[in-house]
């Protein structure tokens, strides 16, 4: 399939002097190096309609781009909340109470749904407290430095982006800094009694609003209350400090860090966003409050449905003998392809028969990970699952998926 023609860049809106940077750096120069080192993404940009979309209309699950209708599959609203009756009709009252964005720092002061929705979120999880800021990149650049003081930072090897941002601001100022293997418990262990200095702290990360608590009358894996990943394997809080977002299962641009009070009450002197950052807007703290509520009354029914979903996909991969990345039945189905370099002639096909699906590229991903993936929403029907189904039949016969027994 011949490659469809590269976006045209807005040149009117870009000074002369950038536009020649950018079309002819010098191969020496520091632009051309970075240019270099995102060469494959600069690509995928470049002719690929499944990156940096602009999507023109949303109707429930379908998204429009480019005058074409796909099935979202990029939507990471697990509990499918950002389309919910009940949420929706929600704010807009809150907006009339509050105005649309509350611009005081939270140092200044605090829209009361801050209290309430810190009090709940506190509830749920069977912590001692909660602190709420707009994200999570916020949380790690500014609580990392501080829980590690001058000591030792563990970072799992696969941590998201903004954890290593955050570790490299504590290292800054004086932390020193061991990455350890991936889901390799082992190898910490040796790691930990080689490196004493303290305060020493392990830095990994999860989601929030899926997993929960087990229960023996759980409907799904997930367990129950989506209380997070502390109660769904039975610990406590004692030396864990929980940080999450609710910009995914919550639809919410804010984000959460649960743990001792006293934490919290050093966290507001010295945590700069909430000195000096703006918050949430109203929209969102609405957003997560009602979804909090939502969740207590029917949040087990949506994790049922979204794993059912999941289950749907991940028996389907099986079947065709392709191997995904997804051990867990959460509803990230990763699926690699045999040969990393078809990847954007694999998002294309997804693309041409209406699939809107991520694209895990490298170095977003190792090589042998390539591939793209299926995301799952409660809010996903039953037949949208059955169309990528058929898709993903289609596309194995022209594009090897990686196989499971090689
Ligand atoms: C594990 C993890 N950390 C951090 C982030 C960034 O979150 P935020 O947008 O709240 O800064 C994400 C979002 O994808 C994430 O999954």
């Amino acid at each position: 399939m011949p490659p469809s023609p590269a976006r045209p860049r807005p040149a009117a809106t870009v000074p002369a002097a950038a536009v020649d940077l950018v079309d002819r750096p010098a191969p020496e120069s520091w632009l051309a190096r970075w240019l270099t080192a995102c060469a494959d993404l600069e690509e995928l940009f470049a002719h690929h309609q499944l990156l940096d979309a602009v999507i023109q209309e949303v109707a429930g699950r379908r998204i429009r781009v480019d005058g074409r209708w796909l099935i979202d599959f990029a939507s990471c609203n697990y509990l499918g909340l950002d389309l919910d009756p009940e949420v929706l009709a929600a704010i807009p009252g809150y907006l009339q109470r509050w105005g649309t964005h509350p611009s005081w720092s939270r140092m200044l002061g605090s829209p009361a749904l801050y209290p309430q929705i810190e009090e709940h979120l506190t509830g749920l999880l069977g912590a001692e407290d909660a602190l709420l800021l707009p994200t999570l990149t916020h949380i790690h650049a500014a609580v990392i430095p501080v829980l590690a003081d001058q000591g030792t930072i563990f970072v799992d090897g696969r941590a998201h982006k903004t954890i290593w941002d955050g570790c490299v601001v504590a290292r800054a100022h004086g932390a020193s800094l061991v990455r350890f293997p991936h889901g390799d418990p082992a190898a910490l262990e040796v790691l930990l009694r080689r490196h004493p200095k303290g305060p020493r702290l392990v830095c990994m990360a999860h989601g929030f609003g899926v997993l929960g608590q087990r229960s023996r009358q759980e409907s799904c894996p997930y367990g129950v209350r989506g209380n997070g990943v502390v109660r769904h394997l039975g610990e406590t809080y004692d030396h864990i400090v929980l940080t999450a977002g609710f910009s995914k299962a919550y639809s919410s641009l804010l984000a959460f860090i649960a743990g001792p009070s006293a934490l919290k009450r050093l966290l507001k002197v010295a945590a700069p966003p909430y000195l000096y950052s703006e918050p949430s807007p109203i929209a969102s703290l609405a957003g997560a409050l009602v979804g909090l509520q939502i969740n207590d009354r029917r949040g087990d029914e949506l994790r049922a449905v979204l794993y059912a979903r999941t289950r749907r996909v991940l028996d389907h991969l099986d079947k065709l003998g392709a191997i995904t990345l997804n051990t867990s039945g959460f509803p990230i189905v990763e699926v690699p392809l045999a040969d990393p370099e078809q990847l954007p002639r694999a998002g294309r096909f997804l693309l041409d028969h209406g699939i809107y699906a991520t694209l895990a590229f490298y170095p977003g991903v190792p090589r042998r990970e390539v591939g793209f993936r299926l995301q799952l929403t409660a809010a996903t029907t039953d037949q949208q699952v059955t169309e990528p189904l058929a898709v993903l039949d289609q596309l194995a016969d022209t594009i090897p998926l990686r196989p499971r027994h090689p």
